[in-house]
C-alpha cells in the first residue's frame, strides 16, 4: 500500500527567488489516480521531481508509504517516471528499449522477458515489439515509454505531461489507455501533471489545482484538493471557478443585500439576484463577485418575463452547441452564453438571460468563494 504525503513542504531553487512551492499538504491515498493541474510555471513538475527524488525539498516532508523519503536516492523509492519526451533509444527495439532499465540493474534474463511480454500485452504493444522506434508513431512511442515504467513494477507512476505532444485524438485515446491501465494496475498509486482542466478532470480520483504567481505568496501552492466534481460545483475561490470548466466561467460585480441559511441576495444591474449559497458571514452592502457558468447562463424565450437584458455581440458555432458573446452593460466583462444546437441570433439582437439561484456562485470581496448549498451530484 503505498500512500504518499507532502507537509508542508517548501521549495525555493536559489536563495533570493521567491518560493516555488509553499505550503504544500497533500495526500495521496493507495491507489488513487491524482492529478496535479495548474497555469504553467505553478510547480507542478518541481511537485513531481520531488516525488521522483530529482529535485531536493528546502522545508518541510515527503513521505511514502509512511517512510520519510527527503533523503533517500531515486532508485530506492519505487517510482517511475515517464515524461512528456518520450526518449526512447533509437537503434533499440521496443523491447529492447522497455527492458532496458532493469537489464542495466541486472534483472534476470527469462524475468525480464516476462516482464516485457506482460507490459507489452497491457498496452497492445505485442505486435510492436521487433520494431525500432522511428517506425512507430507518436501516440505509440508514448506507450512504450509507459511500458518501460510497467516492467519496474513500481509503487508509485508518475506522469508528467505525457500527452501533449499527440494530437487531439490521439490524445483523447492515449488518455483512455492511461485510464484502463490505472484499472488494470490496481494498487499502485499514480500522480499525473498536465495544465489540461480536461485531461484532469476525465482521469482524475483527486484533483490537485496549483496556484501560480503571486496567489503563491498570498495563499501557499495549493489552491483546492477535491474531486472532479467537488472542484467543478464547489470551487473554493475564483481561481479555482475560472481555472476549471470550459469556456470560462463569467464573474460580475455585484453588491450583497440579504443573506439566509440557504440563500443570498445580491444586487447587480439595478436587478435583485437570488443565489443558493450561505454568506451570513459577509457583512451587508460587501461587494461580491457572481459567478455563472456558459452553460448554465439561459436564453429566455420572448415574453418569458424577468431577466438579465444583453445584447448579442458574436456567435460561434460548435456544431453540437453555440457560444454566444453577450454584453450586459458599459464597464462589464463580455458574457459568455453556452447553448446547445446552432444559434441562429444574429449580432445586435436583444437577449434576456435568466439567471437561476441554484447554478450561481458567490465570491467575497478576497475572491473566496461562500459556501453553496445545493447537493453535489452523486
Ligand atoms: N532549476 C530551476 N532553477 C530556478 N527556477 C526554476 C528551476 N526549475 C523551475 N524553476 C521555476 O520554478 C517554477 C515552477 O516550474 P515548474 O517546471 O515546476 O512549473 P510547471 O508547473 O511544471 O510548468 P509547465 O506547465 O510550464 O511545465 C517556474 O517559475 C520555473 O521558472
Ligand atoms: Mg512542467
Amino acid at each position: 500500500m503505498t500512500r504518499i504525503d507532502f507537509r508542508q513542504v517548501r521549495k525555493r531553487y536559489a536563495p533570493g527567488l521567491p518560493l516555488t512551492i509553499k505550503d504544500a499538504d497533500i495526500e495521496i491515498d493507495s491507489g488513487e489516480f491524482c492529478v496535479f493541474v495548474g497555469p504553467s510555471g505553478c510547480g507542478k513538475s518541481t511537485l513531481l521531481r520531488m516525488v521522483a527524488g530529482l529535485e531536493d525539498i528546502s522545508e518541510g516532508e515527503l513521505l511514502i508509504g509512511g517512510q520519510r523519503v527527503n533523503d533517500l536516492p531515486p532508485a530506492k523509492r519505487g517510482v517511475a517516471m515517464v515524461f512528456q519526451s518520450y526518449a526512447l533509444y533509437p537503434h533499440m527495439t521496443v523491447a529492447e528499449n522497455m527492458a532496458f532499465g532493469l537489464r542495466t540493474l541486472g534483472a534476470d534474463k527469462a524475468a525480464i522477458e516476462r516482464k516485457v511480454r506482460a507490459a507489452a500485452e497491457i498496452l497492445q504493444l505485442t505486435p510492436l515489439l521487433e520494431r525500432l522506434p522511428k517506425a512507430l508513431s507518436g501516440g505509440q512511442r508514448q506507450r512504450v515509454a509507459i511500458g518501460r515504467a510497467i516492467v519496474k513494477e513500481p509503487r508509485v507512476f508518475l506522469f508528467d505531461e505525457p500527452l501533449s505532444n499527440l494530437d487531439a485524438a490521439l490524445r483523447v485515446q492515449t488518455r483512455l489507455e492511461i485510464a484502463r491501465l490505472h484499472k488494470d494496475l490496481g494498487s499502485a498509486s499514480m500522480i499525473y501533471v498536465t495544465h489540461d482542466q480536461v485531461e484532469a478532470m476525465t482521469l482524475a480520483d483527486k484533483i490537485v489545482l496549483l496556484h501560480a504567481g503571486k496567489l503563491i505568496e498570498e495563499r501557499g501552492s495549493v489552491a483546492q484538493v477535491g474531486s472532479p466534481m467537488t472542484l467543478y460545483h464547489r470551487p473554493a475561490s475564483r481561481f479555482v471557478a475560472e481555472f476549471i470548466g470550459s469556456p470560462r466561467m463569467n464573474v460580475l460585480p455585484a453588491r450583497l443585500v440579504g443573506a439566509e441559511a440557504r440563500h443570498a441576495q445580491v444586487e447587480m444591474l439595478g436587478q435583485e439576484v437570488r443565489v443558493a449559497a450561505d454568506a451570513r458571514h459577509l457583512p451587508f452592502g460587501e461587494k461580491v463577485l457572481l459567478g455563472v457558468r456558459p452553460e448554465h447562463l439561459v436564453v429566455a424565450d420572448e415574453g418569458e418575463g424577468a431577466g438579465l437584458p444583453v445584447t448579442l455581440r458574436h456567435v460561434e458555432r460548435l456544431g453540437d452547441a453555440s457560444l454566444l458573446y453577450v454584453d450586459a452593460g458599459a464597464g462589464l466583462p463580455t458574457l459568455t452564453v453556452r447553448r446547445e444546437g446552432a444559434a441562429t441570433h444574429a449580432p445586435g439582437t436583444p437577449l434576456t438571460l435568466r439567471l437561476l439561484p441554484e447554478q450561481l456562485h458567490l465570491f467575497d470581496a478576497r475572491e473566496m468563494a461562500c459556501r453553496r448549498t445545493v447537493e453535489l451530484p452523486a
